[in-house]
């Protein structure tokens, strides 16, 4: 029972996740302690703090928050390397608004239930019951508890947003899948997913604790921890240059990288914009990149533990009109929150199943499903991507913009990092 309540109390816990590859200009203090002193496991250098997977809900002790795989061919080895680059983001925003408001959070994290068969996840547990689907059961074994119903607020943050939801398809949805498109259950219709693109954005990179400046630190993980080089409430756009560390050839397809902490669903985009240009929406929408070939999961940076898969990606209902965008296909898993999800890409133990339905266990028990913030995901995973960099590109410095829109939050994440076209 102990397990139990602990796990409904870390979920409680929000999302976040970071380019990962290249290197984004968001991990600007990775090389700093405490960062710069973490690694997992732990080994005779690294103790407590500096090997603990963490999440920091009050700005401190972040050293942990945003690890990735150290590449190093150690199975399981991750580094802070890539710093608190996974807080920068927009908090507070949805669909067909004009802007964030750096706070609200209609659903993501709202206190709806879903019941399986009538019952909750601690009863399940109590029963030692085991869900054989915990990602997209049956149509109506998982149902919202009634009881929880008037706990949904299914609006914008605006008074009049100027689009509905375009993403309807429930194998493009990630969370709370088989609800009706539109339905008075359909509580994450205004999301930023549900119409990729639209959603408003505090930073087109992000904001450091994905707040206004002067805002603080606020729910929903919209916090960060201040260093010398980066401070709650900077922009991302703000952030100096860093060197670039890939060429890319115009015409060519070339490999990109994610990695999930927290995970919100929804799906994500990559543009480019020159670097000498305002780092804005606007700029990044003249250049999207489309995507081609398979989706791939990787682990440890080693495409020998990599799994290829046909992705969900869309052109339609996007924003810029055309642009493609692509479904994260990591589930979550937080079947009582969000209800049913969709199947992983990847055969899950029966261990992971278990603690899909509530029981717990170890980091690292499931290998495609979950969440990696105290979750049963380990962040040596990545979800890599082949995108295309249009023929005709001129030669010179650009930024590439990794942007996440959530379906389970009105959160945007963003990374941008330092790239050349030659
Ligand atoms: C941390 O991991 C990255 C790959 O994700 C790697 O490039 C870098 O060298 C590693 N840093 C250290 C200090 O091990
Ligand atoms: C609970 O279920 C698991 C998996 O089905 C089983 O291995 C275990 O023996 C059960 N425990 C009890 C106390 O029945
Ligand atoms: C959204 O849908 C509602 C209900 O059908 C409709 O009244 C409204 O005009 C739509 N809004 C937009 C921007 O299309
Ligand atoms: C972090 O920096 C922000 C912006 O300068 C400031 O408002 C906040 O008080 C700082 N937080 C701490 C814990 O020092």
């Amino acid at each position: 029972m102990v397990g139990g309540l602990l796990l409904l109390s870390v979920r409680s816990a929000c999302g976040h996740a970071a380019l990962s590859f290249p290197r984004p200009r968001n991990a600007i203090d990775g090389g700093l302690p405490p960062w710069s002193e973490w690694a997992y496991p732990c080994d005779a250098s690294h103790q407590r703090a500096q090997c603990r997977i963490s999440f920091c809900e009050d700005g401190k002790n972040c050293a942990g928050s945003c690890p990735i795989s150290a590449h190093s061919g150690v199975p399981n080895a991750l580094n802070a390397s890539n710093g608190q680059s996974c807080y920068w983001f927009s908090n507070g925003c949805t669909i067909g608004c004009a802007s964030c408001d750096g706070t609200s959070n209609h659903v993501g994290h709202g206190a709806q239930r879903f019941l399986y068969h009538g019952m909750d996840a601690r009863t399940l547990v109590e029963k030692n019951l085991t869900l054989a689907n915990p990602w997209n059961p049956p149509a109506g074994a998982m149902r919202l508890d009634e009881a929880t119903r008037a706990s949904l607020s299914i609006k914008a943050n605006c008074a009049n947003p100027t689009t509905n939801a375009t993403i309807c398809d429930p194998r493009l949805r990630t969370a709370n899948t088989q609800a009706e498109c539109g339905s008075a259950d359909d509580f994450y219709f205004f999301s930023p997913w549900r119409a990729p693109g639209s959603a408003p954005v505090i930073d087109a990179c992000g904001s450091a604790g994905g707040r206004f400046a002067g805002q603080g630190i606020g729910g929903a993980g919209a916090q960060f921890q201040n260093s010398s080089l980066a401070r709650q409430g900077d922009k991302g756009s703000q952030l100096p240059a860093m060197p670039s560390h890939v060429t890319w050839k115009a015409g060519s397809d070339v490999e990109v990288a994610w990695t999930v902490m927290a995970n919100h669903g929804g799906g994500y985009a990559y543009r480019l914009a020159p670097a000498d240009a305002p780092l804005t929406e606007e700029t990044f929408r003249k250049l999207p990149l489309d995507f081609v070939g398979k989706s791939i999961l990787r682990w440890d940076g080693d495409s020998k533990t990599e799994l290829q898969f046909e992705g969900w990606r869309t052109s339609v209902g996007t924003l810029p009109p055309g642009s493609m965008w692509s479904k994260n296909p990591i589930p979550s898993g937080l079947w009582e929150r969000e209800g049913p999800g969709f199947e992983p890409v990847c055969a899950e133990s029966e261990e992971c199943k278990r603690w899909a339905s509530g029981f717990g266990g170890e980091q690292g028990v499931c290998r495609c499903s979950g969440y990696s913030n105290l979750g049963p995901l380990l962040p040596n995973l990545e979800i890599v991507d082949l995108v295309q960099i249009p023929r005709h590109l001129k030669a010179g410095k650009y930024v590439l913009q990794w942007r996440w829109d959530c379906e389970e939050s009105d959160q945007v994440w963003a990374s941008c990092a330092d790239v050349t076209i030659g």
